[in-house]
């Protein structure tokens, strides 16, 4: 069955009529300047099918969320600021292009946030990546930062921060202010996550509206365990256990 208060559109090639295109829940749209969706594709679409897929198997877990997360990042780089650069060519002409400003690192908050760290590497040659382990206090229930391993330069440093999920987001709010108690402006820290709550996503935008936030998608919301709905489970867990 459908659901029913996310929206629905046709997606399919540009090309196509949209009465010849079948229709797909896309994204909630967000009025959040930060919050970055990426274009609901019809790439995109199926593979989120994939990994939403309760009888997809571990394998295809793992290479279709890659896929996505390669996604994630090239837009995420494109978000990073460029200064010009002229080149000359093997045909001897000059070209007026760009490179990238600055440094930047990847921070992975633990674990789940480990399995995007191969798609960073992938576009961004030895990449430093950094690590911040928070996990929920068992007698307060609020969440705690148990481990934090980061570059010693991380405050020149743009920084992607990884997390697939963003449910309530009280652990990549954590991970913000440890971002930032280590000199990182907020204005240099992009959050990569494959599947957002609205309410996790309002969240950042209220208290740090300066973070980008890009992700594939944005759910109806939680339920009562704070798992995001229709969500894909636990991604740690298919990602690396299931
Ligand atoms: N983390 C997950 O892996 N899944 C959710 O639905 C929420 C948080």
């Amino acid at each position: 069955m459908a659901s029913d208060s996310q929206p629905q559109a046709p997606v399919g090639p540009e090309y196509r009529p949209a009465t010849q295109k079948p229709k797909a829940t896309v994204s909630t749209p967000l009025p959040h300047d930060n919050v970055h969706i990426l274009p609901q594709t019809p790439q995109l679409i199926a593979l989120l099918t994939m990994i939403r897929d309760t009888n997809t198997g571990r394998a295809d877990f793992i290479f279709y969320s890659n896929r996505i997360i390669r996604l994630l990042v090239e837009e995420g780089l494109n978000h990073l600021p460029v200064v010009e650069h002229e080149i000359t060519t093997p045909v001897g002409r000059n070209y007026a292009g760009v490179k990238f400003e600055g440094k930047i690192c990847g921070v992975s908050i633990m674990r789940a946030g480990e399995s995007m760290e191969q798609g960073l590497r992938d576009c961004c040659r030895s990449v430093r990546i950094g690590k911040i382990l928070i996990q929920r206090d068992e007698e307060t229930s609020k969440p705690k930062l148990y481990y934090d391993k980061l570059p010693e330069d991380i405050a020149d440093r743009w920084v992607l921060l990884l997390d697939p999920m963003l449910a309530t987001g009280g652990s990549a709010l954590m991970a913000i202010d440890v971002l930032k108690s280590r000199g990182v402006p907020e204005e240099h820290i992009l959050f990569l996550n494959l599947i957002a709550s609205p309410e996790g996503a309002k969240k950042f935008a209220d208290r740090f509206p300066k973070v980008r936030v890009v992700t594939a998608f944005v759910d109806q919301g939680l339920d009562e365990k704070n798992y995001i709905v229709p969500g894909l489970g636990d991604f740690g867990d298919r990602f690396y256990t299931m």
